[in-house]
């Protein structure tokens, strides 16, 4: 079977999807530098797979080449990414370092290994890209297609943009097979608790408030993450190589409603202002994203299967089964300092 590498293999959606594509078959060798957390995820650390292997490496280190020669992958899919908007606002450095260096660093090495003749012909590159690069709708524009201009708000936005537009001059210039995904907001068992999503949960068990920017009014299109998981595995099965495909959930919301929604599950008939507080607004907030997924649907036969409702359900109940989870990242030093700082 195919043999795949994925870098930032223990982050949020890389874990979902490797548990997706050991299931499927194929060999995975995951790559993280544990930058996020030093914390194996549990399936990955106690899997008893030969088909499955983590090795702790950074996209940014040149060395990257002689493990692609080692194995001779089939394909490459980079999901590794600094991927929180709030840290980018607050430093960039390593937004430019591992988004952009990074990625640059991966598909100039996969190019030259191909050139060679290591690689074989049929190798794809899948580049983890996201909407944000789109940047911001108002309320009455159309949602996001694949032609959309590209107009990256903030830091971590600019990044991926850059990280693109470098995989499709590589297309361009050198017919390197790459394709790119881009994303509404993902939501999900394994997600880091600095995202709006777990974040709400924990706070939520905690008996602590949510904190809540400017009016909360903006909105999110959230798609659960084996949806953008299954979209994934479609590209890498069917997608054509300078391709762009967009995946969204179909469920615009308000960040209010989102957090109401798991309010009313965690704390059933209490009312909502007891559970949260309003605070300054994060600097350049985009106020919606909207996807049109049409192409994906059309062409690689995708669709969203979980719904918002029932999908949060079973997201709020993993995160109160698996409290240690959650509680080894909370009680973690790099965690506490970022909350400490930053609320
Ligand atoms: P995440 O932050 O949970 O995971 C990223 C992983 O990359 C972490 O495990 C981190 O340790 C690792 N990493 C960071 N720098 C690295 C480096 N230099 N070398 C190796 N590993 C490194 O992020 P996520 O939410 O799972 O997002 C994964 C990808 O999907 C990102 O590229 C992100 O831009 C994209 N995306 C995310 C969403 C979302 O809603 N979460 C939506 C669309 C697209
Ligand atoms: O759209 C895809 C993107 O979604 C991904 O590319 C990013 O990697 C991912 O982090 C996410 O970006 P957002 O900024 O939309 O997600 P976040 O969970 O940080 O915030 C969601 C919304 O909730 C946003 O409007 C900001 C708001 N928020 C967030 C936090 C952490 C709050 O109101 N309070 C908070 O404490």
């Amino acid at each position: 079977m195919d043999k795949i590498l994925i870098t930032g293999g223990n982050g949020f959606i890389a874990t979902n999807f490797i548990t997706l594509m050991l299931k499927s078959g194929y060999n995975v060798v995951s790559i993280d530098n544990l930058t996020l957390s030093t914390y194996l995820n549990f399936k990955h650390s106690t899997i008893d797979s030969k088909n499955f292997k983590f090795i702790k490496f950074d996209i940014i280190d040149n060395k990257i080449g002689d493990l692609i020669r080692e194995y001779k992958f089939d394909y490459v899919i980079n999901f590794a990414a600094e991927s929180h908007v709030d840290k980018s606002i607050r430093s960039s450095n390593m937004f430019v370092d591992t988004n952009i260096r990074g990625t640059n660093n991966l598909i100039s090495n996969c190019m030259n290994l191909l050139e060679e003749g290591v690689l074989p012909e049929s190798f794809r590159f899948i580049q983890i890209s996201t909407d944000e690069v789109y940047g911001s709708l108002k309320n009455n524009e159309p949602s996001f297609s694949e032609l959309t201009n590209l107009n990256p708000t903030n830091p971590y936005s600019a990044s991926k943009a850059s990280a693109d537009l470098m995989c499709l001059s590589y297309f361009k210039t050198h017919n390197f097979p790459v394709l790119i995904t881009r994303c509404s907001n993902n939501y999900g068992p394994y997600q880091y608790p600095e995202k709006l999503i777990p974040l709400t949960i924990n706070q939520l068990i905690a008996h602590k408030k949510v904190p809540v920017y400017g009016n909360g009014k903006q909105i999110r299109d959230w798609i659960f993450v084996e949806d953008h998981c299954n979209g994934i595995k479609k590209v890498l099965e069917h997608g054509c190589v300078g391709e762009i495909y967009n995946f969204g959930g179909n469920s615009e919301l308000s960040n209010l409603d989102v957090i109401g929604t798991i309010c009313q599950l965690i704390n059933p008939g209490e009312n909502l202002s007891a559970h949260i507080e309003h605070i300054q607004d994060r600097p350049g907030h985009d106020t919606r994203y909207s996807i049109d997924s049409s192409k994906s649907i059309n062409e690689l036969e995708w669709k969203p299967t979980h719904n918002f409702e029932s999908a949060i359900k079973d997201t709020v109940s993993w995160y109160v089964a698996n409290k240690k989870w959650s509680s080894r990242i909370i009680k973690s030093d790099h965690y506490t300092q970022w909350m400490e700082n930053h609320y």
